[in-house]
């Protein structure tokens, strides 16, 4: 029988969200762009952001086509390589081709899980530092506890620094950067920006002699984004400036230090180019540390917030998930074992799926290629939303509800590929999946075993789509004592 394609304009369309298009400038607007998505029956629907044709693939299987099957087809998105630029340079989030691949090489046998369990012990002493400074009746702001433990796990980790003092001033210019690109993400200007960037591209590689290089030289030019004078503007680069001084003296400490260390840093600084046998410049090596620094703490911050509220919320949960926790601090930091922490890994794993750090995962076709049925021309975004797929009835019933059980591996193997997208999929998912799938349960298990944290049950803690999905003004807790071994309210206060 013959198979008529459809075409993009043959999809269905989303409503628009504002101005802006489908997108949205808000987080309200932008979740509820998601929420359309996750109720679509089509496998894929259209929106747009501003004039540009945006494609949205609705179900598991569209989404696994794009991220995996047909990954070959598609880049990363070219506006947020060059709204990240000045923060992440050529790092692994953001890089593209060759360069990406040997990066992601070198890189991989540091985040294996074998590798990774070294680092178990660290993690559980920087949750324990963080709990041990604090004291009954003080009132903390869980979101920027669990920035400074998790920020201090990368830097220990992965780096062989200690940077548990200045994850204040460190958090705040990566915080600021960050805000920077959540602004410019909206921008009318983006989008001549890439025209720009495409079009010098093109022309370059047509061109020959001076006036390929006058091209070329262009294009580079737009790698970064045009900064309009301003006090935004500034405190980018003086926020960029911190990160880049502290990079710059680990990266000049390490140089000095004649000891060869096997951590990530260390591995960096040794490589040398296959062909040339130069090393990697320091540019690449601080584009690299930076990405890891920002990628690898904040999304994990993130969603240990959010996995204290959500155990708030829910006392049956948070009771048996302490009791884990005694058990496991009974055992010894150097036995991890990830059964050990069952339940809190099935805690973790339910919090990622309501509060995934990132929501959306931005693509651009390199050519014309079929996804689910629709053909898609070069060049057309595609928007992968995990927040959208997180929420589809069919693959999670009643899906607004927090339920550790559902990731019990009876119900996990009911549920196709692409419905659960945490750490995206494909080559280009998540390096530091286990690193985060080990680092959560064992700092929410060292937590909860030190303190009760009370937090206001009036509060409503909204989500704020801020380059991660954070909970809206932190999550305010007051810190009390286990009362007995009990993490439920002690009735004699
Ligand atoms: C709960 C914690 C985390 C979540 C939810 C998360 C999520 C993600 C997602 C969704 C992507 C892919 C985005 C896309 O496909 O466009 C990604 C990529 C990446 N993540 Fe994570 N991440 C987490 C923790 C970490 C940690 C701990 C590290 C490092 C220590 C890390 C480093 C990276 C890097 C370097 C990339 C780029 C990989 C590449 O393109 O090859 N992440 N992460």
């Amino acid at each position: 029988m013959l198979q008529v394609m459809a075409g993009f304009d043959d999809l269905p369309r989303i409503p628009d969200a504002g101005w802006l298009g489908s997108f949205g400038r808000t987080t309200k607007e932008r979740l509820q762009m998601q929420r359309h998505i996750a109720a679509a029956s089509a496998p894929m629907v259209r929106g747009r952001i501003l004039h540009l044709p945006l494609a949205l693939p609705a179900t598991p299987e569209a989404c696994h086509e794009v991220l995996v099957t047909k990954a070959k087809s598609f880049e990363k998105s070219p506006g947020l390589r060059v709204l990240l630029h000045d923060l992440g340079g050529q790092g692994l989030f953001t890089s593209e081709g060759e360069l990406w691949r040997r990066q992601r090489r070198l890189m991989a046998p540091i985040f294996t899980p074998a590798a990774l369990a070294q680092f178990a012990a660290a993690m559980q002493t920087t949750a324990q530092r963080s709990a041990d400074a604090m004291h009954p009746g003080q009132s903390i702001d869980l979101a920027h506890e669990t920035t400074r433990i998790a920020m201090t796990v990368v830097g220990s980790a992965l780096f062989g620094v200690d940077t548990f003092d200045e994850a204040d001033a460190l958090g705040a210019a990566m915080t600021t950067a960050l805000g920077w690109v959540n602004g410019a993400i909206a921008s009318p200007a983006l989008a001549p920006h890439i025209l720009v960037l495409d079009t010098t591209r093109r022309l370059a590689a047509r061109s020959r002699g001076r006036l390929r290089r006058v091209l070329q030289r262009i294009h580079d030019g737009f790698e970064s984004p045009v900064l309009v004078p301003g006090s935004r503007s500034r405190a980018l680069r003086a926020a960029v400036a911190v990160v880049d001084q502290r990079i710059q003296e680990m990266i000049d400490e390490r140089r000095r230090d004649s000891v060869e260390r096997t951590d990530l840093l260390g591995r960096l600084l040794a490589t040398r180019d296959a062909d040339e046998g130069v090393m990697m410049t320091d540019k690449q090596v601080r584009d690299e540390v930076v990405t890891l620094f920002v990628a690898g703490h904040e999304t994990t911050a993130t969603s240990l917030a959010w996995a204290m509220y959500l155990l708030a919320r829910h006392p049956d949960v948070l009771e048996k998930v302490v009791a884990e926790a005694d058990a496991f601090a009974n055992a010894g930091p150097d036995r991890f074992e990830p059964e050990q922490l069952a339940l809190t890994t099935r805690v973790f794993r339910e919090t990622l799926r309501l509060y995934p750090p990132l929501t959306l995962f931005p693509r651009r076709s390199l050519e014309e290629v079929e996804i689910a049925g629709t053909m898609l021309p070069p060049r057309t975004l595609v928007f992968v939303s995990a927040y959208a797929q997180h929420r589809r009835v069919d693959a999670w019933p009643d899906p607004d509800r927090f339920d550790p059980d559902r990731f019990l591996p009876a119900e996990e193997a009911k549920r196709p590929k692409g419905s659960y997208l945490p750490f995206s999929a494909g080559p280009r998912f998540c390096i530091g999946m286990h690193f985060a799938m080990m680092e959560g349960p064992i700092v929410l298990a060292t937590l909860l075993r030190s303190h009760r944290f009370e937090i206001d049950p009036a509060r409503e803690i909204v989500e704020d789509d801020f380059a991660t999905l954070r909970p809206r003004g932190g999550v305010p807790a007051v810190v009390r004592a286990r009362a007995s071994g009990s993490v439920r309210p002690d009735p004699t206060r």
